[in-house]
């Protein structure tokens, strides 16, 4: 049956992953969704190691069903959020933002299942020669950082299927139960959805960042700072600044000034709409309310099985 090859290797009754997500994605939100059969993925790409292990000791306690931690590469805590992860028990992961080599020995050795992101087919066959467990194939439609390629989910993720064996999720603007069955009919196993649990109760984010989500119509979303790491914002003032900036050719210094740190957290944590990066997806059109997670899973798997059905009552 489709999706049962993620659901055995994840230990999940859902093919659906909720992505790790800087600032999102705590202990509240991974466990409600491993709690309602997904995989919960807490995000540590905002955590330094004793963040890290809080968050999972409090996903233990909120849930038996199994939950990973997402570690983006090129973050400075990455090495030791790693080990914290796996001296916590830890078994799944997934990597992303640069590449696993230097970190699969000690995660084979330690047992743990090892997912990676990539946005082409030939980083997905390289990915799989060094030996990881599953591909998440994530086009450019993707809120946060998105491949410099700009390749849709539509078109990676059938290269992506036929380019390796182990199984693969699908993300990038997926929000809906519709999209998730297209996902599966590409052949994929299953999804990986960001900004639809980012706009749900159990999300970590500021309240404004979640409306922000659910305000914003189809064209709300751009990909900018190509220059240094691609990254979908909601539009605002920065994004406008950033814009600017780089249809006058601004170089890559110029624009990690304009930068500056901490614009993340100001946007998705501490809700400045104006001044804070807001990353989401294209998907956010489709986002229309805040939820609780468990609704969210609930919802993607019975519009997915509709949608299924609907397609093959037609054959
Ligand atoms: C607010 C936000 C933060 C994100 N942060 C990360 C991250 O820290 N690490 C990562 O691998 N992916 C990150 N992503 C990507 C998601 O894990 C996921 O792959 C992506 O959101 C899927 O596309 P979608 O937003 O259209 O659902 C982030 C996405 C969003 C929306």
């Amino acid at each position: 049956m489709v999706g049962d090859r993620i659901r055995q290797r994840l230990g999940i009754r859902h093919p659906i992953v909720q992505g790790g997500m800087i600032w999102n994605a705590g202990a509240r939100l991974a466990a409600a969704v491993s709690e309602a059969g997904g995989l919960g993925l807490i995000g540590s790409g905002s955590m330094d190691p004793d963040t890290l292990r809080l968050h999972v000791r409090k996903a233990r306690t909120l849930t038996a069903a199994p939950f990973g931690v997402n570690v983006p590469l090129t973050h400075r805590h990455a090495a030791a959020n790693l080990d914290v992860a796996l001296q916590e028990g830890v078994r799944i992961f997934f990597t992303s933002a640069g590449s696993p080599a230097p970190y699969l020995p000690r995660l084979r050795q330690a047992g743990a299942v090892v997912f990676h992101v990539v946005s082409t087919p030939d980083l997905a066959r390289k990915c799989e020669a060094l030996g990881v467990d599953g591909i998440v194939a994530e086009g450019f439609e993707a809120g946060g950082h998105d491949g410099r390629d700009e390749l849709t989910t539509l078109v990676l993720v059938p290269q992506v299927v036929a380019a390796v064996r182990v199984p693969v999720l699908a993300a990038g603007g997926i929000a809906t139960g519709a999209q998730m069955a297209a996902a599966l009919v590409l052949g994929a196993d299953g999804v990986q959805v960001g900004t639809r649990f980012a706009a749900t109760t159990e999300g970590s984010g500021h309240e404004a960042f979640k409306r922000a989500i659910v305000e914003a119509g189809a064209t709300a979303t751009h990909l900018v700072l190509k220059k240094l790491i691609p990254v979908r914002l909601i539009d605002n003032a920065f994004r406008r600044r950033v814009l600017e900036a780089e249809a006058r050719g601004a170089s890559a210094d110029e624009l990690r000034e304009l930068l500056g740190r901490g614009r993340a957290r100001r946007g998705m944590f501490e809700g400045d709409l104006e001044e804070g990066e807001l990353e989401a997806g294209q998907s956010a059109g489709l986002v229309r309310e805040i939820r609780p997670a468990a609704e969210v899973v609930a919802e993607l798997v019975e519009e997915c099985e509709a949608a299924l059905r609907r397609v093959t009552q037609h054959e």
